[in-house]
């Protein structure tokens, strides 16, 4: 007899069928006794009569623990009780591998237990329901690039330029060749790109040495940038919207069970459709002051003014034209009033904070180079980036968006750590 998944039950009722998986409880009353199996793609409810199953699978049933493996024969039937509107009439069972004390029960636990026990914990609903959230979202934006003529270009983790902010490297030894350093973002990359393939992205993970222990910050994450030649900042801040509702209608649509698991409610995210408020930098923080916050004209905006300025707003808000001197070298000066660039975030609603970061990119190479010199930069390893301003240079824009803040944001949990199967921080490195 082949075996089945768990998932295809439902066209197989008055069939017998074979499935494989793990215990997720079991009860007895003493003549009838009930197993719940999960393999990944569902669960269902075993059910044993005593005078009906042999000797041996009485008894193998009377040994299963939390998470033992095992293979159940027996007949599906209609339960329209059940959840996945069948039950398995066990005929036979023969355990596979044993679970003595499985270390995750459904009692609580605390958090570092919970983390340390982090590839046992994945078995769990909440977390399973978060890893297909996660990887609904990835496919949504695969697709959405895709069906735009966006080519996807594979960018280094593996660097010789620092692409975002010294203080926060990881630095490795490379040979004859000094350092390497793990990247930060695939945006230098993707600029090059842009200039050969027009509209491109890169999809991939990336490295901070971030010391904040926040619950927006982990050390390794994946982030998605998408550059556009001849798009503008406004340009930028257009795709964003797009991109933005399209991601989190797919979430919608097809992951309703798994945020009904979640307990996220849907109406909040329902709202997420373009176009998205916008507010400069210079009005933000005028609106700041006026909510409460002592920010001042060029002090970046922090965590807590992100979250008080969001909350404003009943979908994600596009603060631009941030000061200069909190941001990145590579960011265009703003013609209009030089002392900001042609900027942006996207903050998240509900206290998620900044989920995109993007810009229209300094095109000019003097201007450029200055930048360079300024923040203290080698130019001998911008030398190529320094180029692409000097044969054919272009207006362009791009963005990158957090997959763990997005994913945390569409779940409605309060931490990203738990929105990536295995988290990097400062103090984790196991598992
Ligand atoms: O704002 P950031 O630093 O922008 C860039 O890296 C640009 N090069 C992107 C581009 O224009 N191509 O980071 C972009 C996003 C943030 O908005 C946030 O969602 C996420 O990456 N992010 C982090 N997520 C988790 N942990 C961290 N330490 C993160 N740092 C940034
Ligand atoms: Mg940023």
């Amino acid at each position: 007899m082949a075996a089945v998944q768990i998932c295809d039950l439902h066209g197989h009722v008055g069939d017998p069928v074979t499935l494989r998986g793990w215990v997720v409880t079991t009860r007895s009353s003493g003549k009838i006794a009930f197993a719940v199996l999960r393999d990944g793609t569902g669960t269902v409810q075993g059910v044993l009569s005593k005078k009906e199953v042999s000797e041996e699978t009485w008894a193998s049933f009377g040994a299963l623990t939390q998470e033992a493996s095992v293979t159940m024969t027996g007949l599906v039937r209609d339960d329209p009780r059940s959840p996945g509107g069948v039950e398995l009439s066990v005929t036979s069972l023969t355990p596979l591998g044993a679970s003595p004390d499985f270390p995750i029960s459904p009692k609580e636990h605390g958090t570092s237990f919970l983390f340390e026990h982090r590839h046992l914990w994945l078995r769990t609903r909440r977390q399973t329901a978060i890893a297909r959230v996660r990887h609904e979202v990835e496919q949504a934006i695969r697709d959405y690039f895709y069906h735009e003529g966006f080519t996807l270009v594979d960018t280094p983790i593996l660097t010789g330029a620092i692409g975002e902010e010294a203080g926060n490297l990881f630095a490795t030894d490379y040979f004859d060749l000094g350092k390497a350093y793990l990247a930060q973002t695939g945006q230098l990359y993707v600029e090059a790109a842009a200039a050969a393939l027009g509209k491109v992205y890169c999809f991939g993970p990336t490295f901070r040495a971030e010391k904040s222990k926040t619950r927006r910050h982990l050390t390794e994450f994946w982030m998605v940038e998408p550059e556009v030649a001849f798009n503008d900042s406004d340009a930028n801040m257009r795709l964003q919207e797009s991109f933005v509702s399209c991601i989190v209608a797919r979430a919608l649509e097809r992951c309703r069970e798994e945020l009904k698991e979640l307990e996220r409610d849907p109406s909040v995210l329902e709202r997420v459709q373009a176009p998205f408020p916008r507010i400069s930098y210079t009005d933000a923080v005028t609106r700041l002051n006026g909510l409460g916050s002592d920010i001042k004209w060029g002090d970046d905006l922090g965590g807590d003014d992100e979250t008080l300025l969001a909350k404003e707003f009943d979908r994600p808000v596009l603060v631009f034209n941030y000061p200069r001197e909190v941001k990145a070298f590579y960011m265009k000066e703003n013609p209009a009033d030089p002392r900001t660039v042609l900027n942006n975030d996207c903050l998240a609603p509900e206290g998620y904070g900044e989920i995109i970061g993007g810009s229209q990119r300094e095109d000019d190479y003097d201007r450029l180079l200055a930048r360079i010199h300024q923040q203290g930069l080698d130019p001998e390893a911008y030398r190529w980036y320094l180029d692409l301003r000097k044969y054919g240079t272009f207006v362009h824009a791009g963005f990158g968006l957090g997959i763990e803040r997005t994913v945390a944001w569409i779940c409605g949990i309060p931490h990203i750590r738990e929105a990536i199967a295995f988290p990097r921080q400062i103090h984790r490195l196991y598992p």
